[in-house]
């Protein structure tokens, strides 16, 4: 791994002017054309390497152009891309019969991004619960950038500017059923949460809120909903993030991971739910293509057949170990949180500083709400590339 200078290429600066140009600068972007990636590493396109902690956001769980999805990718790209959903299509029923039969028998409806999922899935709620229309979810969640997604997310910066959002959202307080129960009323139809809250900041659910919150929604009369675009698959070492707390959701939304780095979304309801969807309430165009159904299936297989799953488990322990001896050479981290390979670290100072250094000596990983710092590890990544990485942080952490 090369480690150094920050300076700016000849052909990185006129990349950056192309996009000053030409893109739309609705993101910081770091100082990097990535062009090349392999498990989890990444290149640029000065050809240094990077040790990539946070592969896309968590998209890539099982590590930069895993060569069977890049195969099982080329070979249905070759024989068909895409037809419409008023056609049958092979690999979509495949892939629902694969991921249904690993939960519970729910039923799938795919999409394209986590964003178009929670829409679905409040859509879904809604339509199920009629004239119920109200929907509780949690402060400091993420739920996406769509309008009602902006609208569940419980930040208001990211309504700021969009305003009105769409009514019929209340936020309450992860882990406190009270703050919950104060929230419902005849009109709430459904409860939304991620099982673990990502962008949040690592804040896993405990297991009695959630039982709580199945009780509630069984005396109620109201769907529980889980975000699980972050936790689904495998991420918490489990299929789905519900099955690592014994909670079942009546709907759960993932995308992400699910189909080993394509774009695709899915919800996945409880039968009686997933009844309410009938021809023209909802629909997406490229929603459940052959060529992202092709791709899922194979990362369920690699999932599978590289026992990813246990991989993820036997490195939890070992990330935690680095964590509380980090804890203790570098003095600066307040707070841990890891479930599965979700990982957070508070730190008592801002972050961005520690990211941006990091970077410099070929690690990715990110920031989040100032001084939190997190990492999506890829579900196949090596004890040694989590030690290198480590390596890495303690340098950065003890200048
Ligand atoms: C929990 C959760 N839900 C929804 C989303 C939105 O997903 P997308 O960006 O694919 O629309 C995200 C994205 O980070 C997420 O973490």
């Amino acid at each position: 791994m090369s480690t150094g200078c920050s300076c700016k290429s000849a052909q990185q600066v006129a990349m950056e002017e192309k996009f000053s140009k030409y893109v739309v600068a609705n993101y910081t972007r770091l100082p990097i054309t990535a062009v090349r990636g392999s498990g989890s590493k990444l290149w640029d396109i000065n050809g240094k390497e990077y040790l990539d902690l946070f592969p896309g956001w968590g998209v890539a769980g099982l590590g930069h152009c895993h060569p069977r999805i890049a195969e099982a990718v080329a070979r249905q790209a070759t024989k068909l891309i895409h037809v419409a959903n008023n056609f049958y299509i092979e690999e979509q029923g495949e892939f629902a019969e694969m991921l249904s039969t690993r939960a519970s028998g729910q039923k799938c409806f795919f999409c394209n991004s986590g964003a178009e999922a929670a829409e679905g899935a409040i859509k879904l709620a809604r339509l199920h619960c009629q004239p119920k229309y109200k929907i509780i979810t949690m402060k400091d969640s993420f739920h996406g950038r769509t309008f009602a997604a902006i609208s569940a997310t419980g930040q208001p910066a990211y309504r700021k500017g969009f305003e009105p959002a769409v009514p019929g959202f209340s936020h309450a307080t992860m882990n406190d059923l009270q703050s919950v129960k104060e929230l419902v009323d005849d009109e709430t139809c459904a409860i939304m949460l991620e099982p673990v809250q990502g962008e949040g900041g690592v804040r896993p659910a405990t297991q009695e809120f959630l039982q709580g919150l199945r009780k509630l929604c069984d005396e109620k009369g109201m769907l529980l909903i889980f975000d699980e675009v972050q936790t689904t698959p495998a991420r918490l070492g489990t299929w789905f993030g519900y099955q690592s707390f014994g909670i079942e959701p009546d709907i759960l939304t993932s995308a992400k991971a699910i189909a080993g780095g394509m774009p695709l979304g899915v919800i996945m309801a409880k039968s009686d739910v997933a009844g309410a969807m009938i021809p023209g309430t909802h629909a997406s165009t490229f929603g459940g293509n052959s060529i992202g159904c092709a791709a899922g299936i194979e990362a369920i297989k690699v999932i599978e057949d590289e026992d990813l799953m246990g991989n993820i488990v036997r490195l939890g322990g070992y990330i935690d170990q680095r964590i509380s001896a980090l804890a203790e050479s570098a003095g600066i981290i307040s707070a841990s949180r890891r479930m599965g390979f979700m990982v957070g670290f508070e730190l008592d100072c801002p972050g961005a500083a520690i990211v941006d250094q990091c970077r410099d000596n070929g690690l990715l990983i990110n920031c989040t709400h100032g001084n939190i710092l997190r990492m999506l590890p890829a579900f196949n990544i090596t004890e040694d590339e989590l030690s290198q990485a480590f390596d890495i942080i303690g340098r950065v952490m003890a200048k």
